[in-house]
């Protein structure tokens, strides 16, 4: 099958109500919202949330669709609040039938990460897994990410474990070594 990634467009608010409400079905756990309060929010709420992830220059939500358009997937990155200089990627979801190999879950997270090096100002990029979503684990460390060592609770239940995981290739330049300093990737157009 072939999938296209794309940023969701303003007018997507309802598709973004759509996919939100069945990441949070199908896999409760993954994520901090419920979804009992995603279902309770207004149509002024999506309708101002895929404003912002359409639109806005350090945040933005990716979307995997099939050839007709339907949508599979999305995931978002933006940066922390109160979190100097990191961003992270959350609310990633693949529907079941597309998961696996050949499926578009790295295509998907790929995209967050090429948009946060190039389009948010931050040093690290980091993103939340649950301690029992090991194929999450081994997905991310698949892309790259790795354990940083923190852990936090999980907001829903704070006797569970969030394991934080970062990239440390997400300001190296490529033949540099470890050495991540203050630098900015490369990118189209030139360097940040
Ligand atoms: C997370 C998600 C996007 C990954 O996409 P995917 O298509 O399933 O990912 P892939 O199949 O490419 O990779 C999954 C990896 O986990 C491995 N895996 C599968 N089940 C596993 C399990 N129960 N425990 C550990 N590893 C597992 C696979 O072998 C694969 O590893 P490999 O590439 O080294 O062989 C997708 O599973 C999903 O949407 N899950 C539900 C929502 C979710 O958990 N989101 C993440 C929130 S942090």
């Amino acid at each position: 099958m072939n999938y296209a990634v794309h940023r969701i467009a303003a007018e997507e608010w309802r598709e973004l109500r759509e996919i939100t409400l069945e990441a949070l079905r199908d896999s409760p756990d993954a994520f901090s919202l419920s979804h009992a309060d995603a279902a309770a929010r207004p149509d002024a709420y999506w309708q101002r949330q895929a404003t912002a992830e359409a639109t806005a220059e350090e945040r933005a939500t990716f979307t995997v669709r099939d050839e007709e358009g339907n949508w599979l997937g999305m995931a978002c990155v933006e940066p922390i609040p109160h979190v100097p200089e990191t961003a992270h990627v959350h609310a990633v979801y693949v529907a079941p039938a597309h998961r696996g190999a050949g499926g578009p879950a790295g295509d998907l997270v790929e995209a967050t990460i090429r948009y946060a090096q190039a389009h948010i100002d931050v040093r690290w990029l980091t993103l939340g897994v649950h301690e029992s979503n090991g194929r999450a684990l081994a997905f991310y460390r698949r892309l790259g990410f790795e354990d940083t060592g923190k852990v936090i609770p999980y907001v829903r239940n704070p006797a569970e474990k969030v394991f934080i995981l970062g990239l440390p290739a997400f300001r190296a330049i490529p033949g540099d070594g470890d050495d991540l300093g203050d630098r900015r990737v490369r990118v189209a157009g030139g360097s940040r």
